[in-house]
């Protein structure tokens, strides 16, 4: 049984231990409908004074294939001419931290059967971001740089109010920091006005049948939380 389940209680604990990155989706299409339905439940996500500071570009079909094309190709002949807006690691990451983005590394490239020095197969898989995993619909999410960091707190919990509404109807998904760094493609393709900042893609799609279930362990609870003033 999936780790994850054990932890499972009730429907909400489920569709929360259920949702992971997917990275291999099948081509079945997701309607227009569908994504309209999981936008509608995910906007109900709080935010500061309730600004709701949260705006997606929904793509499918040529939409999409025209996004990955650019982008692929932008990967794969501009290796050094794309940045993000924003940092999203530190540069120096301490520990734990550090230890456990090597040990996602470790987990994710063995999995794939990508060896710790094969720089090109490591690249072809990061390629495969930009084909949004061979999911149907995928999102780009912006928020305007006007706003402060607490409206970032805000995007997370929309974003993942977006993957569990996923998971509700069948579906998986993956959050994707590496498309902001192609913001400068993304813009003029889809009209992005200069007021927003590309944070993430969300891949949407249904999960490939051979696909791998959950491969990233979690740390224990006693590990980040701090009880007092109970009596057990
Ligand atoms: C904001 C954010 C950005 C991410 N960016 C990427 C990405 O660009 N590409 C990717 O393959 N996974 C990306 N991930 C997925 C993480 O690697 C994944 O969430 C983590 O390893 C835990 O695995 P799980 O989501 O399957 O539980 C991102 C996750 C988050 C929350």
């Amino acid at each position: 049984m999936d780790p994850a389940y054990g932890v499972a209680r009730n429907p909400i604990d489920e569709v929360i231990a259920g949702r992971l990155s997917c990275r291999e989706f099948s081509g079945r299409p997701v309607s227009r409908t569908t994504v309209e339905q999981i936008l509608r439940v995910a906007r109900f996500a709080p935010s500061g004074a309730n600004i709701q500071p949260w705006h997606v570009y929904v793509l499918a079909g040529a939409a999409r294939s025209e996004v990955s094309a650019a982008l692929l190709h932008a990967y794969e002949n501009e290796p050094n001419e794309h940045f993000s807006e924003y940092q999203y690691y530190a540069t120096a990451l301490p520990e734990p931290y550090l230890g456990r983005r090597q040990e996602f590394g470790r987990l994710f490239y063995s999995s794939l059967g990508i060896g710790q020095f094969d720089a090109a197969g490591r690249s072809r898989q990061t390629a495969k971001n930009y084909t949004f995993f061979g999911a149907p619909v995928g999102l780009i999410v912006t928020i305007d740089r006007r706003l402060a960091m607490g409206s970032w707190l805000d995007l997370g919990m929309f974003i993942q109010n977006v993957m569990l509404a996923a998971v509700g109807r069948g579906l998986q998904s993956c959050p994707q920091e590496t498309f902001a760094k192609f913001h400068r493609i993304l813009r003029p393709l889809l009209s992005i006005p200069p007021e927003q900042m590309v944070v993430c893609g969300i891949s949407i799609g249904h999960p490939r049948e051979q696909a791998s279930g959950r491969l990233m362990p979690r740390a224990d609870v006693e590990a980040f939380a701090s009880f007092k003033g109970f009596e057990d």
